[in-house]
C-alpha cells in the first residue's frame, strides 16, 4: 500500500463504499446535492492526487493540468466523455469507469421508456389524476405496441445487447448497428424500425447522430429513446420533429442540456417523456458503482492496474 494520497470526492456515493477510501486515504467528500462549482475544483486542484469525479464535473485539460500531482481519476460512471482522457494520458494518470455493473439497470429502464412513450403511462398518469377519468372508452388513450415491433438499437455493446436480449422476449425484430461490431446501415436501421433506441458512447462521432436528417429518416409512427447520452440527439432537431409530427414520440433519460431546465422550449414538445438521468439509479447498481470507483481508485493510487481503466494502467 503507497503512501496516504489527498482525494476529493465531489459527491456522497451510496453504500459504505468511501469508507474504504478513508481508511487508507485523506479523502474530502463534497457534502452537497450539487456539484462542485468549478472554480472549487480548480482551487483543490494543484493538491490534488487522487480525484473521484461524476458526469457532471467536466475534468478537462485545464483541470488536469492545474494538478500536478494528480495520480488517479475514477470516474463514476460507464461514460467517460466528461474526462478530457488524452490529456490524462498524455500525463500518464490512468482513469477508471464502472463498466458491466449498470448494464442492466439501464437496459431495464430502457424497456420502460419504450413503453411508457408507446403505451402513454405519463399522459394517462396526469389524466387520472386531474380527475378527467369518467368512463371506459374504445379510443381512449390508444398506443402503439412494443411487443412484435422492429427495434434498431444503435450502439451494440454491453448496454445494447441487454436491451435486445429483453426484446427478443418481446419477440421483436432487432435491428443493430454499431461501431465495432456492424450490423445494418444507420440509414436503413432508421428508415425500417418502430424504436430506435441509442445506446452508443458520446463521441466526436456520434455527437448529433440524431439530427433533422435521421429523424426525417424515421417513421411518422416511431419512436425514439435515448438512454446514452443527451448530445448524441440534436435537441432543436428533435423539438422540431415532435412538433411537425415526423415521428410519433420521444423518450430521454438524457438530454443537452442537462440537467434540462424546467422552462426549456423541448418541453412544449408533444409526445415527450423524460426522466432524470437514472438509467442506472437502482440502489445495488449505485452501491456496485461506487464499489468499482473505489477499487479504481485505491489501485491508481497505489500504482497498480485499475480493474476497470478506460486507458490501461496509463
Ligand atoms: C453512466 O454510467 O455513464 C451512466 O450514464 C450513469 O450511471
Amino acid at each position: 500500500m503507497g503512501a496516504q494520497a489527498r482525494v476529493f470526492v465531489t459527491r456522497p456515493l451510496p453504500g459504505d463504499a468511501l469508507s474504504r477510501l478513508e481508511a487508507v486515504h485523506d479523502v474530502e467528500v463534497w457534502p452537497d446535492r450539487l456539484p462542485p462549482p468549478r472554480a472549487e475544483l480548480l482551487t483543490r486542484a494543484p493538491q490534488l492526487e487522487g480525484l473521484l469525479s461524476m458526469l457532471t464535473d467536466p475534468v478537462d485539460s485545464e483541470l488536469i493540468a492545474a494538478a500536478p500531482s494528480l495520480r488517479a481519476i475514477s470516474n463514476y460512471a460507464v461514460g467517460v466523455d466528461n474526462v478530457d482522457v488524452d490529456a490524462a494520458t498524455a500525463r500518464g494518470i490512468p482513469v477508471g469507469n464502472t463498466p458491466g455493473v449498470l448494464t442492466e439497470s439501464t437496459a431495464d429502464l430502457a424497456l420502460a421508456l419504450m413503453l411508457g412513450i408507446a403505451r402513454r403511462l405519463a399522459e394517462g398518469e396526469a389524466f387520472v389524476r386531474s380527475g378527467e377519468w369518467d368512463t371506459w372508452e374504445p379510443g381512449l388513450m390508444l398506443g402503439r405496441d412494443l411487443h412484435g415491433a422492429t427495434v434498431g438499437i444503435v450502439g451494440y455493446g454491453r448496454i445494447g445487447v441487454a436491451v435486445g436480449r429483453r426484446l427478443e422476449g418481446f419477440g421483436c425484430e432487432l435491428l443493430t448497428t454499431s461501431h465495432s461490431s456492424g450490423g445494418v446501415p444507420l440509414d436503413e436501421l432508421l428508415e425500417r424500425s418502430d424504436f430506435v433506441t441509442l445506446h452508443c458512447p458520446l463521441t466526436p462521432e456520434t455527437r448529433g447522430l440524431i439530427g433533422d436528417e435521421a429523424l426525417a429518416r424515421m417513421k411518422q409512427t416511431a419512436y425514439l429513446v435515448n438512454t446514452a447520452r443527451g448530445p448524441v440527439v440534436d435537441t432543436d432537431a428533435l423539438a422540431r420533429a415532435l412538433h411537425a409530427g415526423e415521428i410519433a414520440g420521444a423518450a430521454l433519460d438524457v438530454t443537452d442540456p442537462e440537467p434540462l431546465p424546467g422552462d426549456h422550449p423541448l418541453l412544449d414538445a408533444p409526445n415527450l417523456l423524460v426522466v432524470p438521468h437514472v438509467g442506472s439509479a437502482t440502489h445495488a447498481t449505485r452501491g456496485r458503482m461506487a464499489d468499482i470507483a473505489v477499487d479504481n481508485l485505491l489501485a491508481g493510487l497505489a500504482g497498480k492496474p485499475m480493474p476497470h481503466s478506460v486507458n490501461g494502467t496509463a
